[in-house]
């Protein structure tokens, strides 16, 4: 049983990109354990010192996305590095690929990147008309509202018809306001009324039934995409979902970290510990601190299974 049987509602569900949780690994340890995910949304990828990052190419190769819907996310850049990018995805066999106007990272949206191009529309039309001349490639869009201004989704909107994108995902903040401060329901709206494209929601939707709230608000919705909520419990969309699914889950981050990081036993742990930055975040105080504290992959592995012994009151705990 998935959430659209229990909602008894049929809408895709999507999986958030999270830079360094959701990568290859966490997603397949999701969808194998859990479910409910119709579409994952990879990381966006970024050009370095004139190339591609190799890690990025690695996490979306087809290999690692077996059974699954992957979508693969550029950051809105400036046209040459993102032609780059859009050719290095196609050559591996991709067809859809996300833009992602929604990154808050200074040292990002201050080069107007990311969210940071919201504030440029010449910028932005200029890097739609060069991924327009790209041949079978459908785009879609994950966007704030605006980078300082609330309404500069405005100006963005029009030029969207440059690439005619499948979707718009929308997390209703400025740029500026990173994830802090509230979700801007009015200005949401108004797009989601002038919007001539399918709009999925997305923001601070942490269990199936805020997801329901927001379809039955937003009935027009083409689906909801979910980040923080699915990555501090990836078992969200699952009723069915048991202590062992978790450990399962966990194992399976285990192995296949220790499969991918080839920097030896510390990089394995340290990797391991920043998991539970985003996994669990009700999990005690003593026992977050037990696996901050270890320094050997054994001392990591007691601690995380204290943890895990512990997974149904972290999971009934308020996230505080
Ligand atoms: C640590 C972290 C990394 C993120 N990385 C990306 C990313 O690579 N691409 C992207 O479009 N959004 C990224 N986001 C934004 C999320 O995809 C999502 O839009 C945001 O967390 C709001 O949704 P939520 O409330 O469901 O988490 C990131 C967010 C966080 C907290």
């Amino acid at each position: 049983m998935n959430i659209n049987d229990t909602l008894d509602i049929k809408i895709p569900i999507l999986a958030a990109p999270l830079q360094g949780v959701t990568d290859n690994v966490w997603r397949m340890a999701q969808h194998d354990v859990f479910g409910g995910v119709d579409a994952y949304y990879a990381p966006f990828m970024r050009v370095e010192h004139g190339e591609v990052r190799r890690k990025d190419l690695r996490d979306v190769s087809p290999e690692h996305g077996q059974g699954i819907t992957l979508i693969p996310q550029i950051l809105a850049c400036s046209p040459e590095h993102a032609l780059m990018m859009v050719e290095a995805i196609k050559s591996m066999g991709y067809h859809r690929i996300d833009i992602n106007l929604g990154c808050p990272f200074p040292p990002i949206a201050l080069h107007r990147k990311g969210s940071g191009m919201l504030a440029w529309p010449d910028l932005a039309e200029t890097l739609f008309i060069a991924l327009a001349t790209v041949p079978d490639v459908q785009y879609s869009i994950k966007m704030r509202i605006g980078w300082d201004k609330n309404d500069q989704w405005r100006d963005i909107l029009p030029l969207l018809d440059i690439i005619k994108p499948c979707h718009i995902t929308v997390h209703p903040r400025t740029g500026k306001q990173q994830y802090k401060g509230d979700l801007d329901i009015e200005q949401f709206e108004a797009l989601l009324a002038a919007s001539p494209w399918p709009v999925v929601y997305n923001g601070g939707l942490r269990t199936v039934q805020d997801i329901g709230q927001i379809i039955q608000r937003y009935p027009t919705l083409a689906a909801v995409m979910v980040g923080s909520g699915l990555a501090a419990n990836p078992g969200m969309l699952n009723p069915d979902a048991t202590p062992d699914d978790y450990r399962r889950f966990h194992d399976m981050l285990v192995d296949g970290y220790t499969e991918q990081l080839n920097g030896g036993e510390a990089q394995l742990v340290r990797h391991l510990q920043d998991i539970w930055q985003t996994f669990l975040p009700s999990t005690s105080h003593k026992l977050f601190k037990a696996i901050r504290k270890s320094r050997t992959l054994d001392q990591y592995l007691g601690a995380a299974a204290a943890a895990l012994g512990d997974v149904e009151a972290a999971l009934a705990r308020p996230v505080g």
